[in-house]
């Protein structure tokens, strides 16, 4: 898809650099005080954040692909305005077309140990053609230091009310999938994906991975902690105005099945994402937002 109108760039303080990254696409590199991360005006993708004097945070696959018209595998691709495939329109691009645009970088700022990077996206002839044809304008903020806030905000710019579906679809680093559990979840209903749409009733426990696992938890706001008893450290993401979480593992068969996933790599990731989908998808009316945002902490 093309990409959206350049504007002109933003005046960035010494912690920010714009480089050619992978592919030659353009990078935004931040070396924060507190914190240094990686974002791709491609997508608004956040590919990589640690906090000072700590191993990198985000998963991202050596095989993921890094050109126009492709998702980044890894790190955290946003899923707007649908979630998975558009119903009635099977050419139509999974997971929205948001991760397959070019954003705009806005603003850039220190703000105490923080940088702040502000992107944008707005309907194009691209996003009109997609199936989703609304006028609308996105601004995704992204705050850098000892936390990683992702923070998505949608205006219905049209004179229609809209519907959409929303995805920070976060893939996390960890020792071994295997070694690993999330807390959080606990008592909250879900729908398998991998076995049919019927939601099914919370579990007592925390979640354990044994096989390929694909949930999506619907009317749950609470945070999850992911336990990484390899990496002796805990990744926690809260959210705020996301009502649904999404936790994935592809196992063995689906990341071969998968050209950007390399055969072996599903050892160390996990996907838990801040979403608004199905039953939680967002209405605006005309002239209306909402913010969705996602923060990520590491403890010991
Ligand atoms: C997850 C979905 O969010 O994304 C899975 O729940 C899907 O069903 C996964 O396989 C990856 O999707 P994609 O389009 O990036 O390969």
């Amino acid at each position: 898809m093309p990409s959206q109108p350049a504007s002109a760039p933003p005046d960035l303080p010494s912690s920010v650099q714009i480089v050619p990254g992978e592919g030659g696409l353009p990078l935004v590199r931040v070396t924060g005080s507190a914190g240094s991360a990686e974002v791709y005006l491609h997508g608004a993708h956040v590919t990589a954040w640690a906090p000072v004097g700590q191993e990198p945070v985000l998963w991202l696959s050596a095989a993921s692909r890094f050109t126009d018209g492709a998702a980044i595998r890894g790190g955290v691709p946003i899923c707007f305005p649908w979630f998975g495939a558009k119903a009635g329109h099977p050419g139509a691009p999974a997971h929205g077309f948001a991760r397959l645009l070019d954003w705009a970088l806005v603003d850039a700022r220190e703000e105490r140990d923080d940088v702040v990077l502000t992107l944008g996206l707005a309907d194009s002839d691209a996003t009109r053609a997609s199936g989703w044809p609304h006028p609308f304008e996105a601004r995704y903020t992204v705050t850098i230091g000892e936390h990683l806030t992702l923070a998505l905000h949608v205006t219905n710019r049209g004179r229609e009310p809209v519907q959409f579906e929303a995805a920070l679809h976060t893939y996390l680093r960890v020792r071994d999938i295997r070694a690993t559990e999330v807390a959080g979840l606990q008592g909250a209903p879900f729908i398998d994906q991998l076995a049919g749409p019927g939601a099914r009733p919370g579990e007592h426990s925390p979640i354990r991975f044994d096989a390929e696992t694909d949930r999506a938890y619907l009317g749950t706001q609470a945070t999850t902690t992911v336990h990484d008893t390899g990496a002796r450290r805990t990744i926690t993401v809260a959210k705020d105005a996301s009502n649904s979480t999404v936790v994935w593992n592809p196992w063995i068969a689906k990341a071969a099945a998968m050209a950007d996933f390399g055969n072996d790599e599903w050892t160390g990731m996990l996907c838990i994402e801040t979403c608004n989908i199905r039953d939680d998808a967002v209405a605006l009316a005309p002239g209306e937002s909402r913010t969705m945002t996602a923060v990520l902490s590491v403890g010991g």
